[in-house]
């Protein structure tokens, strides 16, 4: 960062089904528990972000950025960004870029997506559109199917177990119970996940984040102060087909932009205190571990694995609010959910440092967000 970059507002409505609620009303409701919690006033928002994927195809509804200023007296200036299930991290770049180049002075970036008022079809169909649509779609995958190749092919290169990829949504699921805002609030024994309906072997329906509604609303400023600094903010990307990769068992997107963000934050990744990582398939939380630096290749179970962790490699809390597996992913709010969240577990804990590893499609887009707690 060129400048020091405050978190000063947070909201977020729960994540779940709200069949009785519109794009804008779930907007409506982020947008003004982030005002609320901020200290400025409506007036003082300069410029808007707006994240969403899916507005036109699941909602008849595009021109996010015109909806989104319409809720503010003042109407500010608005764009949307567009980045498959990276969006509302991407969103919270550009709104970095945007008060570093000084065209802005407080951001709001809001994120919204609501998924579940079409078919399962039409909503798995919608979701390929982050894949390659001349090489993936017409194989006929789905992201479930991508994720289960992936998962087959970690398992046989590395020999993890059906049973210890069950650990995964098992501590993503308690971590859930605790979270308010999370779409699934109970807690899952292990071999019960394995025992769930298959979707795309080896993964079953409790390996997978489920289809969901939900806004997420952050306010930054270089005007107003708080006590969570954005340390760094990185974009990296890769090819949209897994096709067209070396491997399968690594996404090159998410070494890079930690990487970057770590050298940006001048920390390292013993520093980091917690992390929210984009568990879209339990299989994916395992590598991204792997890849942002906190196990070797092929350990990255190990982290979920009572009495057997990684004694060369500092952890972090792992996704403490439930993941996108317990909380859910509404794919244009995750991104933001993760920054709402981690203000949260660096304001209880007092801990220094946090990071928001944010992925789109099978990591084509990646964007790694370092959060500092200046009061430490
Ligand atoms: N985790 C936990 N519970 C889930 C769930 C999930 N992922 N998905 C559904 N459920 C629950 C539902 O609440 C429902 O419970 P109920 O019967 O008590 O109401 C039950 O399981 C069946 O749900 P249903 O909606 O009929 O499931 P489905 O078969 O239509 O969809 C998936 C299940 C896994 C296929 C769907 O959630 C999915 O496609 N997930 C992946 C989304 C994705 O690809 N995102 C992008 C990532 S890159």
């Amino acid at each position: 960062m060129n400048q020091d970059i405050y978190l000063i507002g947070t909201g977020q409505t729960p994540f779940g089904e709200h069949w009785d609620k519109s794009l804008k009303n779930l907007m409506d409701e982020a947008v003004t528990a982030a005002i609320d919690d901020a200290p400025i006033n409506a007036l003082d928002i300069d410029f808007i972000v707006v994240s969403n994927m899916l507005g036109e195809r699941t909602n008849d509804q595009a021109h996010l950025g015109a909806m989104a200023s319409s809720l503010l007296p003042h109407r500010p200036p608005a764009l949307r960004t567009e980045a498959a299930c990276a969006s509302g991290s991407v969103a919270i770049h550009t709104a970095l870029s945007l008060l570093e180049s000084g065209r802005a002075e407080t951001i709001l970036v809001v994120g919204v997506e609501k998924m579940t008022d079409v078919s399962p079809d039409e909503i798995s169909a919608a979701l390929m559109g982050a894949a390659d649509s001349e090489k993936d779609i017409p194989s006929g995958l789905t992201f479930p199917g991508i994720f289960g190749l992936i998962a087959n092919r970690y398992m046989h290169e590395y020999g993890l177990t059906r049973e210890q990829l069950n650990l995964v949504s098992a501590c993503h699921h308690a971590n859930g119970v605790s979270n308010p805002n999370a779409q699934f609030r109970s807690a899952i024994p292990a071999e019960k996940i394995s025992q769930s309906p298959s979707v795309a072997d080896p993964l079953c329906l409790l390996d997978c984040s489920p289809i969901s509604d939900g806004a997420a609303a952050v306010i930054l400023s270089n005007k107003h102060e708080s006590h969570i600094r954005i340390a760094a903010s990185q974009i990296s990307t890769d090819t949209l087909s897994i096709t067209d990769r070396p491997t399968l068992t690594s996404f090159p997107a998410t070494k890079d932009a930690t990487d970057r963000a770590l050298e940006e934050a001048e920390i390292t990744r013993e520093d980091i205190a917690h992390l929210e990582t984009h568990d879209c398939f339990s299989i994916a939380a395992v590598i991204n571990l792997e890849d942002l630096g906190f196990a070797q290749p092929g350990t990255g179970i190990r982290l979920y694995e009572e009495g057997n962790r990684d004694s060369q490699i500092a952890a972090p809390t792992v996704n403490a609010s439930g993941g996108l597996k317990a909380c859910g992913h509404p794919v244009g709010a995750t991104g933001i959910k993760q920054i709402v969240d981690l203000t949260k577990q660096l304001t209880s804990s007092n801990k220094r440092y946090a990071l928001a590893h944010n992925f789109g499609g099978a990591g084509a887009t990646c964007c790694v967000h370092i959060l500092e707690n200046t009061n430490v």
